[in-house]
């Protein structure tokens, strides 16, 4: 296993079976398209979202922004139900976080679970519980760690592994694929009252906390494989969660950056297009 585990050569594979998937598309069959709402304005929301429509239009999915400074919760139901019933609409994505006036489960649950390419409705969730068989519509960032993971075949099966971070984006849905992956797996939060005696313990330790370089050396079992999921701009400068000395110590480390980040824009393009795949088969 290589000591740095990076996201180059995974992208490589991702973007080949996306390109695959548009150029097997017959002319007349309408482009997959991923419309992304976004309500408010968050710098680094900004850039996620301008990251993933890149993305898009680099394999020709077409995609449409639908921006508004600010937005009833109402008012963003009704552009959801229009978008669930629009035929040419394949994914829809609602930026996160919302403003304090949006509630954002009710959002989730309006998405047609058939278009929901973030994998957040309750309906693919569920499906999540059930068999790594059924992660077809599955959070992009847990499903770019497992996809980061199977590519340097990093062990899952047995191992003991630890996320720090129980986020419905990332820790949690994490913590299931991996419990289907016969992993034994420990959740941990802010709240952990002795965050090292979990930590220690950890064969794989993946951290998901946005706090820049919560993880020390002294924190990790030796040998240890680390997975940063953390992302937080200080001064222009972008830290992940484990601090990069913890390479020492390691066996190895998938980084920030360079690491998990564009794997999660890309499986929003792959989720687009599993999302149109299935639209098109049925109806
Ligand atoms: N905000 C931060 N990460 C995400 C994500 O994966 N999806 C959405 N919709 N919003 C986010």
């Amino acid at each position: 296993m290589d000591n740095l585990l990076l996201a180059k050569p995974v992208l490589k594979e991702i973007y080949a079976q996306i390109e695959d998937y548009m150029q097997s598309l017959e002319p007349e069959t309408p482009r997959p398209r991923l419309d992304v709402i976004m309500v408010g304005e968050n710098q680094a929301s900004t850039s996620y979202v301008n990251r993933k429509l890149e993305l898009c239009k680099k394999f020709g999915i077409q995609s449409k922004l639908h921006h508004f400074e600010e937005l009833s919760h109402t008012h963003l139901l009704q552009l959801i139900r229009e978008l669930n019933n629009d035929h040419f609409v394949s994914g829809i994505l609602v930026q996160l976080p919302l403003p304090a006036n949006i509630f954002v489960p009710e959002v989730i649950k309006a998405i047609d679970p058939r278009k929901d390419v973030d994998g957040f409705h309750a309906y693919n969730l569920g499906k999540l519980l059930t068999d790594k068989e059924f992660e077809t519509l599955s959070p992009c960032t847990p499903k770019a760690v497992i996809k980061l993971m199977e590519h340097y075949q990093v062990p899952i099966r047995g191992q003991n592994i630890v996320v720090v971070g129980h986020s419905n984006i990332v820790g949690k849905p994490l913590a299931v694929m991996l419990i289907n992956r016969d992993a034994t797996v420990t959740v941990c939060n802010k709240e952990t009252k002795d965050l090292s005696f979990h930590t220690l313990k950890a064969d794989i330790l993946i951290s998901a906390t946005g706090v820049a370089n919560l993880i020390q050396p002294a924190m990790i079992k030796p040998k240890a494989i680390l997975i940063d999921v953390g992302f937080t701009k200080i001064d222009s400068k972008i830290l992940g969660d484990i601090d990069p000395s913890c390479l020492d110590k390691a066996a190895a480390l998938s980084p920030v950056p360079g690491g998990v980040g564009p794997l999660t824009v890309a499986y929003v393009a792959l989720n687009t297009i599993r999302a149109h795949q299935w639209h098109i088969e049925n109806s």
